[in-house]
């Protein structure tokens, strides 16, 4: 920093923020390196980088939009202009605007040579007949603003606004989807993960959704097109005791409210109808899975016992709809084997016919 400021004097701070922020934006993965490597000369606050849509995310939609109807994009809360260079990528037509005049300047500087930018607020339209898509601000100095309510802007003012028109808003994974339902959305909500983590809920007004299309979950993984679940596949999927395999669904798919298609689509079933573990003879492609080894009740005794009797070390423990702490879980019971194992936690059955059971696995990788 000393050098920085004995060459560039007061710049030198920023000159450095920015390389910074260069280098996060392109090697931190699930970033925008995907984007190519103009992405190493753009201009960055550390606020719009945290906000930038991940670039596989945001190629994901624009190349959803490029299958659209044939008309301008208008990214309406535009920011930096990540989203801008996606639909570049991908052969849309667009144009960006945001309230904000420096992530403005930053996105001239950025995509300005192939997009025309200006200043607006998305609340007062300023452009017609195009697909508007709207990124809110959902932190703002640091604070989280988890209600559609608290967004910047807001989303019911926003679906007001837009009322009638091609919309795509994207919403934290959390939003309230029965809530939203009330309030007279009837487009489809796309729940997408990017390598195992779910990144975004994006709400497509009617016209923009699949044909009969009210759910989809989009799992990337950023080297295939990755998989899409919806609600309008069969989801005639048993419930039976574990076969040789678990899954734990990617979290898109849970979120979605779609493990039944999941489990339908990939000749799996469920161990209990109200919890989402799949189990199966085989593995679906590329899918982390759980061999089954054995089965006990749960009790923390009898589970050291199985545990020690094969010889676990490393040990991973996943719970759903039993009262654990999976952390908590492991500090207590110490295994010191050699042997990295799973250990899938479960209630299985309901009301007082419910009993926690664990089993013990072989994770797959
Ligand atoms: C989450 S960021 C968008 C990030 C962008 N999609 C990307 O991937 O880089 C939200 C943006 O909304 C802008 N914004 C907030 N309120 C706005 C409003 N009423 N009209 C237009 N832009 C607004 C903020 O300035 C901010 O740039």
């Amino acid at each position: 920093m000393a050098a920085a400021r004995s060459r560039f004097g007061e710049k030198a701070a920023v000159l450095v923020e920015t390389t910074l922020l260069r280098r996060r934006a392109v090697d931190r993965p699930g970033k925008l390196g995907p984007l190519g490597p103009q992405v190493s000369w753009w201009l960055f606050t550390g606020e719009a980088l945290q906000q930038a849509t991940a670039a596989v995310v945001a190629l994901h939609r624009a190349a959803r939009l490029a299958g659209g109807p044939d008309v301008v994009v208008h990214d309406a809360t535009c920011s930096v202009g990540t989203e801008l260079a996606a639909l570049h990528a991908s052969g849309v037509r667009a144009v960006g605007s945001d309230i904000d005049p420096v992530r403005l300047a930053m996105a001239h500087h950025n995509v300005g040579a192939t997009t025309v930018l200006c200043r607006a607020d998305a609340l007062h339209p300023v452009t017609r007949d195009t697909v508007v898509l709207v990124d809110p601000a959902r932190r703002d100095g640091g604070r989280r603003r988890l209600r559609p309510d608290d967004y910047l802007p807001a989303l019911g003012p926003l679906m007001d606004t837009y009322r009638g028109r091609h919309l795509v808003v994207k919403c934290g994974p959390g939003m309230d989807f029965d809530a939203l339902r009330r309030r007279g959305f009837d487009g489809e909500i796309e729940v997408t993960s990017y390598r195992g983590s779910v990144r975004e809920a994006c709400l497509w007004s009617a016209g923009l959704a699949g044909p009969g299309v009210r759910r989809r979950a989009s799992i990337l993984d950023g080297n295939s097109p990755g998989e899409q679940v919806t609600d309008t596949g069969p989801d005639d999927c048993g419930v039976r005791p574990p076969g040789r395999w678990i899954v734990d669904p990617d979290g898109a798919v849970v979120r979605a409210g779609l493990v039944r298609h999941y489990g339908a689509r990939h000749g799996l079933w469920q161990l209990d109808p109200d919890i989402a573990y799949l189990s199966g003879d085989r593995l679906p492609p590329g899918v982390r899975g759980f061999e089954v080894l054995d089965e006990v009740a749960f009790d923390e005794r009898r589970l050291r016992q199985a545990l020690a009797a094969r010889d676990c070390g490393a040990l991973e423990i996943l719970v759903r709809g039993v009262r654990v702490d999976p952390d908590a879980l492991r500090r207590r019971l110490r295994p010191r084997g050699a042997r990295p194992l799973s250990v899938v936690i479960t209630r299985i059955g309901a009301g007082a016919a419910g009993r926690a059971t664990a089993f013990v696995c072989r994770p797959s990788r």
